[in-house]
């Protein structure tokens, strides 16, 4: 077999048409702020990517880059001051944070209002609850893509491997909201070939390229890669996921690429949540 392959770029598309078009609801355009502590080289890219698509959807963008020897205390300013700012819809602190920063401490300074990234508890229980304001952006992307591609959730025995705030334990309550039979698998977990083989849908969220072989895959599975990798490569780097795409490829009925996959969906959610937080201060 070889796999038909689920485009985050054409899915993502859609969505930033999406928010093109919702923008006519507005007077004043909706905008979102970027926090970014120190230098991480992927966090600067996708920080730029933000605020790129940002102008191309007519969203408003102010990023904010602050040093790596930022205290916690300036950036707990910062964000009480991001949440009085009136003109301020929706913002982010893009993760990781320098080491000597509590990152649960600062994201749970967000006013769940303005959690772009879903990332707040506040937010986070209301998804566990059933009762989402927003929904986390890479999760979220992951549903729309296979929403775009009529590839059916409800009823299936779906594998999460990763257990991250981010991206496997909201997936998996997503999931679950949408009446799949979830699986969570990650690095305690034993048998996971076999666990694997058994699920319909396989979700990998571990960051570790490769780690998804042909051998673990059934005939027919849909295989979600939500891996991304910068693999050294000559001078530079190469992005891969956390799945052999080549071998599975020829096992999946439908996969994902990297990039260009969920990869590619997330920033559309991001600019999704903006709007609907927005479009709930009018
Ligand atoms: N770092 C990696 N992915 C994300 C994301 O979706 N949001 C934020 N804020 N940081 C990230």
């Amino acid at each position: 077999m070889s796999a038909r392959l689920l485009s985050g770029k054409e899915a993502a598309a859609k969505v930033f048409d999406e928010v093109k078009s919702a923008m006519r609801a507005f007077t004043q355009p909706p905008s979102l702020a970027v926090v970014q502590v120190g230098s991480d080289p992927a966090s600067g890219v996708y920080v730029n990517m933000k605020e790129k698509r940002c102008l191309e959807c007519g969203i408003r963008s102010a990023v904010f880059r602050l040093p790596e020897n930022t205290t916690e205390t300036e950036l707990s300013e910062l964000i009480s001051k991001l949440n009085s700012d009136q003109t301020i819809d929706a913002f982010l602190i893009q993760l990781p944070l320098p080491e000597h920063i509590n990152e649960a401490r600062m994201l749970e300074l967000i006013r769940p209002d303005k959690d772009a990234d879903c990332f707040h508890p506040y937010n986070f229980g209301r998804l566990a609850a059933g009762n989402p304001l927003v929904l986390p952006c890479t999760p979220a992307g992951v549903l729309v893509l296979l929403d775009h591609y009529g590839i059916e959730i409800e009823g299936k025995r779906a594998l999460v491997i990763g257990r991250s705030n981010i991206a496997g334990k909201p997936l998996g309550l997503m999931l679950l909201a949408r009446h799949a039979s979830v699986t969570w698998a990650h690095s305690r977990t034993r048998n996971l070939p076999d666990l694997c083989r058994e699920a319909e849908l396989i979700f990998a969220a571990v960051g570790k390229p490769n780690f998804l072989t042909a051998d673990m895959v059934s005939p027919g599975a849909v295989v979600v890669d939500v891996g991304i990798n910068r693999v050294p490569s000559g001078d530079g780097y190469v992005l891969r996921g956390d799945v052999d795409f080549e071998a599975v490829s020829e096992r999946a009925s439908w996969i994902t690429p990297v990039p260009g996959g969920v990869g590619a969906m997330t920033i559309a959610m991001l600019l999704s949540n903006c709007v609907a937080l927005a479009r709930a201060r009018l």
